[in-house]
């Protein structure tokens, strides 16, 4: 896995990626993360498949650029990104916020998406309340930094497993969430406030869909996944048990198997 650059639009976008030959996977962060959130799919899947991992416009080591942070513009940001490798139809994947940009990205771009891996995400706008608490967050973590988000958002991620064991895992997440700029945080919950609702996409969705959550997700839980498979025809919904938000990465083997075996059946 080497780090890269590719200018996209206004910026500099820094990626991972596996290179070879196979099917093209672009995996797309939540928040507030950044690529290194991919790296355990990187490294299980980096040698069978193309394995490319942004980050995201504010995240990780993209800048916010000039214009503006929008969950549509973070779409274009991909398409460009996509054209500068020269990749034309990928599987594109997104865990909750990368969820909200693969949304916005099948939206404008269904010709260049294969097949879609909708992971911890929800197609649902916010509500008033949520708009009200992400302004709030945004403030504060402009004000204070990072660490007040990162102690008050982390016990709701993590499963209580994953939590207890703590170790490697709770100390990498925390690490990339105090990593992310309040600058790019703010930024990016104030896109994310801003987001359209998807719902009425998922009929339209009409490629290989798979739908990944950690059983004990409480910010997008399966209840949420269930719903939102309903509405996909043919997606299949894959519940890791013992993983919450961050299902990837608190459960990889479980996780990395599902995906494996979907991107192995999918039709050239
Ligand atoms: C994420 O993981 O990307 C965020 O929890 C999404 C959100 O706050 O809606």
């Amino acid at each position: 896995m080497s780090k890269s650059l590719a200018r996209v639009r206004d910026i500099e976008m820094a990626y991972d990626d596996s290179g070879g030959d196979g099917a093209a996977l672009v995996l797309l962060h939540g928040f507030p993360f950044d690529r290194s959130m991919w790296r355990g799919q990187a490294e299980a899947l980096g040698g069978e498949f193309r394995v490319v991992a942004p980050d995201l416009r504010g995240s990780g080591e993209t800048p916010v650029g000039a214009g503006g942070v929008s969950i549509a513009g973070m779409a274009e940001d991909v398409a460009a990104l996509l054209d500068e490798l020269k990749l034309g139809r990928v599987v594109l994947g997104g865990l909750s916020m990368g969820g909200y940009v693969a949304f916005e990205f099948f939206r404008k771009f269904p010709g260049r998406v294969r097949a879609l891996l909708l992971a911890d995400t929800r197609p649902q706008a916010d509500t008033e309340e949520g708009r009200r608490a992400r302004e709030e967050n945004a403030q504060r973590a402009l004000e204070e930094g990072m660490v007040p988000i990162v102690e008050s958002m982390l016990p709701k991620l993590l499963a209580a497993g994953t939590r207890e064991r703590g170790g490697e895992v709770l100390e990498r997440v925390r690490a990339m969430m105090l990593g992310t700029s309040p600058e790019g945080a703010a930024a990016a919950l104030r896109a994310m406030a801003l987001r359209r609702d998807q719902t009425a996409l998922l009929p339209t969705i009409n490629v290989p869909t798979l739908i990944v959550v950690g059983s004990e997700d409480a910010v997008t839980p399966p209840a949420d996944a269930e719903a939102m498979g309903a509405k996909i025809e043919g997606s299949r919904l894959v519940v890791v048990e013992g993983a919450g938000h961050l299902s990837n990465v608190e459960r990889p083997g479980e996780f990395n198997r599902a995906l494996a075996e979907f991107l192995r059946a999918l039709p050239a």
